[in-house]
């Protein structure tokens, strides 16, 4: 299977190493309404100290949603509050949806009409259906004079201060009916069909913003989108859209993150909470725990929902928030560990069972349980109201990475789950790279590793860079193998090209 997946990759292209902040936690709603609203959330992560990189701009940032617009009545000037976001270590990431506004002095609109690069009936008229911002057209991303002036226009969002784009509705989605087939959209060079271009809008749109903000900023673009097509994992990260507040849907997370993963997507999350509907605070605690082992982390909901910020319920529910939010910090190298050996291999970050245990039966239909990487068993409760969790363990001994309990594998355990437990298990001879709990990246610099070790013999490659750009493929990186043998750690420095930490901590692990 990791053949498979690898040489699938190599064709398609594979999950670009992103930016570490990134991997932090994500915090987004369709209701964020006015800078108050916005700053008000911010501050409370700060306050209560729960750690969080990243905040999500859903429409109402904008004017009249107008894709490229920025909404002063409500957001204050344009910019200002990303930039007093900035002081206290947040990034922002704005929604921008494909269907510009339909309205003559809308540059947007105008630019686009005067270059013909809107898609058209086959009589010649643009043609128009309907979206967020009322009657709109659609960019005809299929032409690369499209995308390279839709790649132009991310330089309007980063000189606001914005660090990511967010592409959605771009199946194309629209109000009034769907898109004809006979609708005329470009497939680079020669007019082709709405029916032959349908399935790679959405990923020709994430493309143009990749390849633009790329331009914009030099950094690695951080881009979600919701529709995709094979290979759009080299532009894009992608979430699962709107799911529902459900059991059942959660219950769904985990085959759909195992299926993206190996389908190339390894930068891939659900809407943590559920995004239609009212989470509860049960439901909340166990999806936190699904998300942070999912390689995007963000909590997300819409208007007209209860909310699902960590502190919206009791105690017990922000403190269960903050711990396995507090747990994905501590693991973050682990995670960019996985990024940096994906961008060579195809491997996902996420895994099921059977992409490393392919003639154990037994992990064939797991869909309860997965792997981040080859060392961490994850087995979450899926299910409302349980407290005991049945985990099958694949050969070798793996330890409950909380307690330290040795458990033999290839047979089944009904292990204690209480809600504040997402049982969690480490492979025997396994390494893993810890930091310290920041508030978000960047708080402090990380200049001390600590490996925890579990008992066995193993070996372990952990890498390090600036975590923002491109330097690391010219040689800027530093890479430490580690070694376990008999009870003791040997590390080398087998790559010299960035930093040192100060300090390697080793933390024998094991009851
Ligand atoms: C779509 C997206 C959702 C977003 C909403 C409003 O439903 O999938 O995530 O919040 O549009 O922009």
């Amino acid at each position: 299977m990791p053949e498979v997946v690898s040489n699938y990759t190599y064709l398609t292209g594979r999950t670009p190493l992103p930016q570490l902040w990134t991997l932090g936690y994500h915090q987004s709603r369709w209701g964020y309404e006015n800078a108050r609203d916005v700053r008000e959330v911010a501050g409370k992560f700060r306050s209560l100290k729960v750690p969080c990189d990243t905040i999500h701009f859903d429409l109402d940032y904008m004017d009249g949603y107008r894709v490229f617009t920025w909404n002063e009545a409500d957001f204050g000037t344009p910019g200002g509050l990303l930039e007093e976001l900035a002081e206290d270590g947040f990034k922002v990431v704005p929604i921008i949806d494909p269907g510009v506004k339909r309205e003559p002095g809308y540059d947007m609109y105008d630019e686009g009409v005067k270059e013909g690069y809107f898609a058209k009936s086959p009589d010649g008229e643009i043609y128009v259906n309907v979206v967020w911002p009322g009657e709109a057209v659609y960019p005809d991303f299929g032409s690369p004079d499209v995308r390279a002036w839709w790649g132009g226009r991310q330089k309007y969002l980063t000189d606001l201060g914005f660090k990511g784009v967010w592409n959605d509705m771009n199946e194309p989605a629209s109000f009034r009916g769907e898109l004809p087939d006979d609708i005329v959209f470009t497939d680079e060079e020669r007019p082709s069909s709405h029916a032959a271009m349908h399935n790679c809008y959405g990923h020709l749109m994430a493309k143009a913003t990749y390849e633009g903000m790329k331009r914009a900023d030099g950094k690695r673009p951080f881009v979600i989108t919701r529709a995709c097509y094979a290979g759009t994992q080299k532009y894009s990260t992608v979430w699962t859209g709107d799911n529902q507040s459900l059991w059942a849907h959660l219950g769904m997370a985990v085959p759909q993150l195992c299926n993206l993963g190996l389908s190339g997507f390894s930068f891939a999350g659900t809407d943590v909470g559920g995004f239609g509907a009212d989470t509860t605070p049960e439901l909340l605690c166990r999806w936190v725990q699904v998300g942070a082992f999912s390689p995007l982390f963000r909590n997300h909901s819409p208007k007209n929902t209860k909310r699902q910020e960590p502190w919206q319920f009791d105690e017990e529910t922000l403190a269960i928030n903050r711990k396995y939010i507090e747990l994905r910090y501590r693991l973050l190298p682990y995670f960019y560990d996985l990024f940096f050996e994906g961008e060579k291999t195809g491997y996902p970050v996420l895994r099921p069972l059977v992409f490393h245990y392919e003639n154990d039966p037994e992990t064939w239909n797991q869909n309860g349980e997965f792997l981040v990487g080859e060392n961490l068993l994850v087995a979450p409760v899926l299910e409302q109201g349980a407290t005991k969790k049945p985990v099958y363990l694949p050969q070798g001994t793996w330890y409950d990475f909380f307690t330290g309990k040795a458990y033999a594998g290839g047979q089944y355990y009904l292990v204690d789950a209480p809600l504040d437990v997402c049982p969690l298990f480490a492979k025997e001879g396994s390494m893993i790279p810890t930091y310290e709990v920041m508030q978000y990246v960047g708080e402090r610099p990380y200049d001390t590793l600590k490996m925890l070790v579990f008992p066995g013999d193993g070996r372990y490659v952990h890498y390090r860079d600036n975590g923002v750009d491109f330097a690391y493929r010219s040689g800027a990186f530093h890479r430490y193998v580690f070694t376990a043998n008999g009870g003791s750690v040997n590390v080398e420095i087998d790559r010299d090209g960035y930093e040192k930490y100060e300090k390697i901590e080793y933390i024998m692990m094991g009851a």
